[in-house]
């Protein structure tokens, strides 16, 4: 690609030095990814999911090759008492929280008929519900200790705004969370709080692939072929945008949702994209074929 290299880092090292990020779902795919980078920048990081055995593994491994601190911690984001206990803990180990990047989700494809009231309800409830009672516990904190130069992240999808058959629950509550985005980037903005959000397109994992992209139909629905760059996103690329939204050198950005989908939603949005697959040869004869036609 010209000799750039996407995958490169992005920001000097010390770009976060000084800040503790909670990231929620950090053991994993994505927010793992994150985690790594804000870490290898210099932030002391939470990570919290279900799963305390893979969050301590994964600690220790990024303990092992970064200089900054990783605590994991178990928390359900559903259950507001877990969330405030992860907060609680969190403020005990490194005395603040700077930053809190919602990156924890639940998601599979079902015909909407399909699915029973609680599984419509799982999935609200952790991508939703998780996110308010993250961002409530959190930011009450901030108001009430006047913690200024503080910021929300939060992890939405394309669909946030376009909406999607066949990952409803999903579409529901990620667009609710991008309202919750922009509502609170103008209402809390008098307490030194940003809100901004990320929406990408595909970046491989194997949480997302395993319930999105299951092996039967993987080869049938090959995502690249629905990005004009024809290519999956770099899980770095995702990196780079985060740690830039938490940083200090994104002050002025706020409420702002940030698409990093190599053109996708758009191409699948436009009703005349399809017109892609016609060769470029044939152009001149469908030129002309349409110039002939006169008025009237
Ligand atoms: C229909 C299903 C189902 C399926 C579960 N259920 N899987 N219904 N089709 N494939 C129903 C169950 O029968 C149950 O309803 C209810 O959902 C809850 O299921 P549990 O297994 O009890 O829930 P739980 O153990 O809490 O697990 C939640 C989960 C699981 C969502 C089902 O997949 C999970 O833990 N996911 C977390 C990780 C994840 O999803 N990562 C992907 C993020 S990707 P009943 O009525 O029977 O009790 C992403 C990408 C966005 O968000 C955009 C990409 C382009
Ligand atoms: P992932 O690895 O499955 O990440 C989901 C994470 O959420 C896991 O670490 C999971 O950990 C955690 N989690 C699930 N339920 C939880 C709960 N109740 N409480 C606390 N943590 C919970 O998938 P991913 O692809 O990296 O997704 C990360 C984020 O990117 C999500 O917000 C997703 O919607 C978004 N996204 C991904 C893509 C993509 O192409 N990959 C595209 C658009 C948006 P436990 O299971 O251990 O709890």
């Amino acid at each position: 690609m010209n000799g750039i290299d996407f995958t490169k880092k992005m920001l000097r090292d010390d770009a976060l030095k000084g800040k503790t990020i909670i990231v929620t779902g950090g053991g994993s795919g994505l927010g793992k990814s994150m985690t790594s980078y804000l870490m290898e920048l210099g932030a002391n990081v939470v990570i919290t999911s279900r799963n305390l055995e893979k969050l301590k593994k994964v600690a220790t491994e990024l303990e092992s090759t970064y200089s900054s601190k990783c605590l994991p911690l178990a928390c359900d984001v559903r259950n507001i008492e877990e969330v405030e206990a992860m907060h609680a803990k969190a403020i005990e180990t490194f005395g603040k929280v700077d930053v809190l990047l919602n990156n924890a989700a639940a998601n599979f494809i079902s015909p909407t008929e399909r699915l029973s009231a609680n599984a419509f309800d799982t999935i609200i409830d952790i991508v939703l519900k998780g996110t308010k009672n993250c961002t409530l516990t959190v930011g009450k904190h901030w108001i009430n200790t006047k913690q200024t130069n503080t910021s929300v992240l939060n992890i939405v999808t394309t669909y946030a705004f376009t909406g999607s058959a066949y990952v409803v629950p999903s579409a529901t509550a990620k667009a609710g969370v991008l309202a919750l985005t922009r509502s609170l980037a103008v209402e809390w903005a008098k307490y030194g709080m940003r809100f901004n959000a990320i929406a990408p397109g595909p970046f491989p994992t194997k949480g997302a692939w395993d319930r999105l992209l299951p092996e039967d139909i993987r080869e049938q629905f090959d995502l690249t072929k629905k990005v004009p760059l024809r290519r999956v996103g770099e899980h770095q690329e995702l990196a780079n945008l985060a740690a830039y939204l938490v940083s200090d050198f994104s002050a002025y950005i706020n409420g702002e949702v940030v698409t990093i989908d190599g053109g996708e939603w758009l191409q699948g949005a436009g009703q005349m994209n399809l017109l892609q697959q016609i060769p470029e040869k044939l152009w001149d004869q469908l030129e002309a074929a349409i110039r002939s036609k006169k008025r009237g």
